[in-house]
């Protein structure tokens, strides 16, 4: 039997009731991490514990707004009391407040909902992660950016937020590295999430689908296992020497 790549290793998972962080979190549990899933849907959350329960892993739900500094400390607080130490951290949690919208269109609300939700959640989530793991010497941060880091036209400050992610990303590896803490960031095109069903119809979802499935030259999107496995990788020792990098899970999308 192949050795489980994150055995005895403390993580948290953000955005974990949704299509790529639940993956992750199944992901993770199977390898032998403690996964602490957070989500600011609790319900949600539990629904993937369970799972992740009956299967033998090990798990437990936060339910969090990552929005909110004060949740995201006592996020901290309580996994440092709990397990008094933490060696990664993956932050999915996010999403694009005003997708579609052309320049002109742009709200300031809802572009600062959009840096709030996917940039400043990030941000002090390391900002909190990085207390416990300096002193551990030892971390592994992997943040959920975006092809559309490159660019898009149809979000505008999603696209900033993500772009954003990478360049925070790249500044805590400078940071960090001398500690033993990676971070890396990745960028998946679109990826079969619920989500989409839910926000645009199942009609314009398998159109969108369909679409892009034809652009990307290995034929289809991603799936959430995807970009699970690519977030395996930089949260497990076979990355140790890699930081400072975004892996974009594209299927060959915008080479
Ligand atoms: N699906 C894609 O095509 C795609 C492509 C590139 C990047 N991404 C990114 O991947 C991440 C996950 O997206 P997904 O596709 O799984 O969508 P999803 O909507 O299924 O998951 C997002 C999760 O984040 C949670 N969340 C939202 N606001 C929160 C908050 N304030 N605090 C805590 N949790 C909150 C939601 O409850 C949800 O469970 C997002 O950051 C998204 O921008 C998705």
């Amino acid at each position: 039997m192949e050795a489980m790549r994150l055995e005895g290793k403390v993580a948290i998972v953000s955005g974990a009731a949704g299509g790529i962080g639940s993956a992750t979190a199944r992901c993770f549990a199977r390898e032998g991490a403690a996964v602490v899933m957070v989500d600011i849907d609790g319900e949600g959350c539990e629904r993937v514990l369970s799972e992740i329960l009956d299967q033998g892993g090990m798990a437990r739900c936060y339910p969090a707004d990552l929005t909110s500094e004060a949740e995201v400390v006592g996020l901290f607080e309580e996994v440092r009391r709990e397990y008094g130490r933490l060696d990664i951290l993956v932050n999915i949690a996010g999403g694009d407040c005003q997708p579609g919208a052309p320049v002109e269109e742009i709200d300031p609300e809802l572009a600062m909902k959009n840096f709030d939700l996917n940039l400043k959640s990030t941000m002090l989530c390391c900002r909190e992660a990085v207390k416990i793991m300096k002193p551990q010497l030892y971390g592994r941060i992997v943040n959920m950016s975006s092809l559309v880091y490159r660019g898009s036209s149809g979000q505008f400050s999603y696209a900033a937020s993500k772009g954003g992610i990478f360049s925070f990303t790249r500044s805590l590896a400078l940071a960090l590295g001398a500690h033993n803490i990676t971070a890396n960031a990745l960028a998946p095109a679109l990826v079969e999430v619920e989500a989409f069903g839910r926000a645009l119809g199942p009609e314009r979802w398998a159109a969108l689908a369909k679409a892009s499935a034809e652009r990307y030259p290995l034929g289809r999107i991603a799936t959430p296992d995807d970009v699970a496995k690519a977030a395996l990788f930089f949260a497990s020792d076979d990355a140790a020497f890699i930081t400072g990098q975004i892996l974009e899970i594209s299927g060959g999308a915008r080479l």
